[in-house]
């Protein structure tokens, strides 16, 4: 922790412009400066800092703050490291206070490795460009391969010598401590000595998000290496360098992929640097581990779109798929870009101009579903089985989604591209998400429920699909009772408020939950088909008639206004255009619950002692129930 007097030291040496100015070009405007905004895309200037005040604003997206804030917002560093970092800059010793000897021991351990990699760093970069046998060997590989100097500059690539302890004798002698060489896996200590882990390989350091070395991919040279070898070696995990929270390039592209406000995400440390030579910057690569929460986690901090760009083979696909969900899962989008086939990020860069590539990927960039339904294609055209499984898998990727409304607005989508009507696509997406929950229940206690826990939990259920459907078809009432809906069974076009009362109250039944008989029937009582029937009912005296109108009203303009409706204007649908459909299912679900109701309690006759003649008109109530109960389930799928 710093020292309270310390901050205070910091906050006040720092002047705004001069410390905004390290990251963006700011020019005078009158007392105040005036730049393009860091945190979004504009050209004409619209970010003002004040020096006297200390703070900026950018009148066009809204965001302001002082000078710490500039810096945790703009490199997503916490408090502390951006005080750390304004100190650094203007030479103010920062005070540390209460770090227990441990703590500082530890902060100890990560600081000396750090500066061991540094060191590392240097040297192997050093051989690549000052060594003979790093110019004839690696500098001219990475020359074949495409990479410019100045890239090879950027990245800090670097080449480790041949020779089995080259690296360790001269980190040795510039009086770094073997224990620290170790640990950093830079030197393997065995009994016949000690050995470089990376010796006779190209260097890749991968960054820190800060920008310090934290560890090596080393790659052996040539085309087509020895099977007997590992292509790459990384180094091993340690106090700083955890794989599988760190994505290779996320120093060089966070700016650019806050800025793009999109995160292209690929697999190898080559596909990084092409892409980035090839000007598309905001690339990172997972490095060949599978994907893990913590990277897109790291990812999230700068963007919440991320965009996979695998190998068109068969691995690829693979983790392309396995990375689809885990990125919906942290609730961030995604899309696709598949390559051709032989093709990965690397050598596609490298064959096009940056042109072509941003037009490649502009053109051909996919949302899952269509990525998912284009990789079937061939087996699902003809196969209605294999059809189905790529439905369900579908939907079971979008169960994985944590928001509601963007699950619903991938249904839509998913309905349109596989044809497949939106409800049948919810009921399954239901299915997976009670299954889903069910599973983290029941996994704890790990027991099979008995029957009367069975009982239970259907009761509790029923009442439940009681209470939603009566609220349901309040709603349609005081919502769209003056409408008119087009059913199959009528023979023209009927009023809701005239249908509703046709089925319930003529039809013998009465709602039965909370207030919703009494607001039924007064409906009807005060003629509201001919008044502004929400209305009335939100300025209701009794509060929770009020209080469930206001929701009525506002379920139903979310349903018309959301994203899932007006998404895509072709596809433009109210709630009232599909109002027919819904009102008929609505009706149908409640007869067939109430049925259901009917047929239960019949049932439960039958364990009291009974004559047989009530025996068999009971069973034979009981059949006739069943009937009507699978003929109304047969309505309803018809409807779907
Ligand atoms: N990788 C690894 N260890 C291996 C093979 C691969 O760590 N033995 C990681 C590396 O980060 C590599 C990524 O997985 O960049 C992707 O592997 P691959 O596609 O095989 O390598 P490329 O990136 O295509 O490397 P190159 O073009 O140099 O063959
Ligand atoms: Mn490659």
């Amino acid at each position: 922790m710093i020292h309270p007097d310390c901050k205070q030291a910091i906050i006040d040496r720092a002047r705004i412009d001069e410390v905004l100015g390290d990251f963006m070009s700011l020019k005078k405007a009158g007392v105040n400066y005036k730049g393009c905004c860091p945190f979004h895309n504009e050209k004409t200037p619209s970010f003002v800092v004040s020096p006297a005040k200390g703070i900026y604003k950018c009148f066009g997206c809204g965001k302001a703050g002082n000078a710490v804030g500039f810096v945790m917002e703009h490199e997503k560093m916490s408090f502390t490291d951006a005080l750390k970092y304004i100190a650094k800059k203007y030479n103010i010793a920062v005070v540390e206070t209460h770090l227990s000897d441990e703590e500082k021991q530890h902060f100890d351990l990560r600081e000396s490795l750090q500066v061991v990699n540094s060191f590392a760093n240097e040297y192997f970069a050093n051989n690549l460009h000052n060594t003979a046998d790093g110019k004839a060997i690696a500098l001219s590989y990475f020359k074949e391969r495409g990479f410019t100097e100045e890239t090879i500059k950027q990245f800090q690539l670097g080449y480790c010598l041949e020779q089995k302890d080259a690296f360790t004798q001269a980190a040795l002698a510039a009086g770094y401590k073997l224990e620290y060489l170790e640990k950093t896996g830079l030197t393997i200590t065995a009994d016949y000595g000690n050995v470089d882990r990376f010796r006779g390989r190209v260097m890749f350091p991968i960054h820190s998000l800060s920008g310090a070395v934290i560890g090596f991919g080393g790659r052996i040279v040539g085309a087509n290496p020895d099977k007997k070898f590992a292509k790459y070696l990384n180094s091993p995990e340690s106090e700083i360098y955890n794989k599988s929270k760190t994505l290779y390039g996320i120093y060089f592209a966070r700016t650019e992929i806050a800025k793009q406000d999109q995160c292209i995400l690929v697999e190898g440390y080559t596909d990084v640097i092409s892409m980035h030579q090839a000007g598309v910057r905001n690339v990172v690569a997972s490095s060949g581990t599978s994907l893990t929460v913590e990277q897109i986690r790291l990812i999230q901090k700068f963007t919440n779109n991320v965009l996979v760009v695998y190998d068109g083979d068969m691995a690829g696909i693979k983790a392309a798929l396995r990375g689809i969900n885990i990125i919906l899962e942290q609730g961030m989008n995604v899309s696709v870009l598949l390559l051709p086939d032989g093709d990965d990020p690397d050598s596609f860069a490298r064959k096009h101009s940056a042109d072509e590539l941003h037009n490649y990927i502009k053109t051909h960039k996919t949302d899952f579903i269509t990525f998912k339904t284009q990789l079937f294609a061939g087996e699902t055209q003809n196969d209605p089985i294999e059809r189905a499984k790529l439905i369900n898998d579908v939907v079971r990727t979008i169960s994985l989604i944590p928001d509601p409304v963007t699950q619903m607005v991938y249904v839509e989508e998913c309905s349109k591209i596989l044809k497949i009507s939106q409800d049948v696509l919810l009921k399954q997406l239901q299915k997976i998400t009670q299954t889903a929950i069910l599973q983290t229940h029941n996994r704890p206690q790990q027991q099979t429920p008995t029957p009367e826990q069975i009982a239970e939990i259907t009761e509790q259920n029923d009442t439940m699909g009681i209470i939603s459907t009566e609220k349901e078809l309040l709603r349609l009432l005081i919502v769209y009772g003056d409408k008119t809906v087009d059913l199959p069974i009528l023979p023209q076009p009927i009023h809701v408020h005239e249908y509703l009362h046709k089925e319930i109250i003529d039809g013998g039944m009465c709602l039965q939950q909370d207030v919703f008989p009494a607001m039924f029937r007064e409906y009807f009582e005060h003629n509201l088909q001919q008044h502004d029937a929400s209305q009335y009912f939100n300025n209701h005296h009794n509060q929770q008639c009020a209080a469930w109108s206001i929701d009525f009203v506002k379920k139903s303009m979310d349903m018309t206004l959301s994203g899932i409706w007006k998404k895509r204007q072709s596809a433009y649908e109210t709630e009232e255009q599909k109002l027919s459909t819904v009102v008929w299912d609505t009706i149908a679900t409640y007869k067939r619950k109430r049925l259901e109701d009917e047929y239960k309690a019949l049932a439960n006759q039958l364990k009291n002692p009974l004559s047989p003649e009530e025996l068999l008109h009971i069973t034979a109530e009981l059949a006739k129930k069943k009937k009507t109960i699978q003929n109304i389930t047969k309505e309803l799928k018809h409807v779907v």
